[in-house]
């Protein structure tokens, strides 16, 4: 399977096609350098992932998420344009946005300010869904004018008939807020399910198997990655190598977004650029050992053996 990566700049965007499944460090260290030297004239990579979900229904093959996570809304930057153009331009279905719009808590009115500007167009061509984060203040939710549907431990169903999944999310601003069990219970239907968590390591703690897809950031993908070891600090309870990307734990399927933002103590990206990641959701219509590392690509690994 490909992973189809491209950054997009100011300038034309820079097509590079890597193909998953090797496994040399070294290369991949290479491809993030590559990645690094292309970013200089637009700091947002694209990332296009096939995510491979047991016995998913036909008609949801082909469903596309844009996951952008992490924005920490300080001022409206070259990162902020970059990924509202990318957003108005990349081909998907619905927008699902896992926490962290704000930076400092007290800050929320200007974090909100500019979440507003951000996503003002974009809510007017796609769907847009919310979760927050440990940066954020419930405020910034309550008070945003715009028609983001927010998800407070709670879900609903995108899409009809055979084409439809439910997509839960979880607050997750302060601790103990998050209730996975009462976000997913309106799924009456039995429906695949997507879960929004900010924290990844709330993989960890499912009430069961039925959560077939997690969405999470938080980790900023680790923000600084360091030539041959990667993330050294992942800033959640779970191997420093799922971090980013996309991962299998048990029978559930968990994508990390590196962010688009950073946060102190260094407010600093090395080897890690800002990324929207456009996930494909296709069929997986077996769920042996062997298939599942079939459908596997190098930045997958098992979060707990299983
Ligand atoms: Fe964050």
């Amino acid at each position: 399977m490909a992973g189809r990566v491209f950054v997009q700049g100011d300038r034309a965007a820079t097509p590079i096609v890597w193909q998953y499944g090797v496994k040399s460090r070294g290369i991949e260290v290479a491809k993030e350098l590559i990645a690094l030297r292309i970013a200089k004239d637009g700091p947002v990579v694209v990332s296009e992932r096939e995510v491979a979900l047991v016995d998913l229904p036909e008609q949801l093959c082909g469903f596309r998420i844009a996951h952008v996570s992490d924005m920490h809304f300080s001022k409206w930057d070259r990162v902020c344009a970059c990924a509202q153009r990318l957003l108005l331009s990349l081909d998907y279905d619905a927008a699902c946005l896992t926490g962290d719009f704000g930076d400092f808590r007290h800050l929320w009115e200007r974090s909100l300010g500019l979440a507003e500007r951000f996503l003002a167009p974009i809510v007017d061509r796609k769907p847009v869904y919310a979760t927050l984060g440990n940066h954020d203040s419930r405020k910034i939710a309550l008070e945003m004018k715009l028609g983001v549907r927010w998800l407070h431990n709670e879900g609903v169903v995108v899409g009809e008939g055979d084409a439809a999944f439910y997509l839960a999310g979880v607050d997750q601003n302060v601790a103990g807020a998050d209730d996975v069990a009462a976000a997913v219970s309106g799924n009456k239907a039995s429906l695949p399910t997507v879960l929004m968590a900010h924290y990844p390591s709330t993989v960890y703690r499912l009430p069961d198997d039925r959560i077939d897809l997690v969405l999470s950031g938080h980790t900023h993908g680790g923000q600084i990655r360091l030539p041959f070891i990667g993330c050294v600090w992942p800033n959640d309870a779970i191997p420093r190598e799922m971090a980013r990307g996309l991962h299998r734990v048990g029978r559930t399927m968990l994508h990390v977004s590196p962010g688009l933002g950073t946060s102190l103590p260094v407010r600093v990206r090395f080897l890690c650029p800002a990324e929207i990641t456009v996930l494909k959701l296709v069929r997986k219509a077996v769920s042996t050992a062997e298939g599942d590392r079939e459908h596997q690509p190098e930045t997958v690994s098992a979060g707990v053996p299983v």
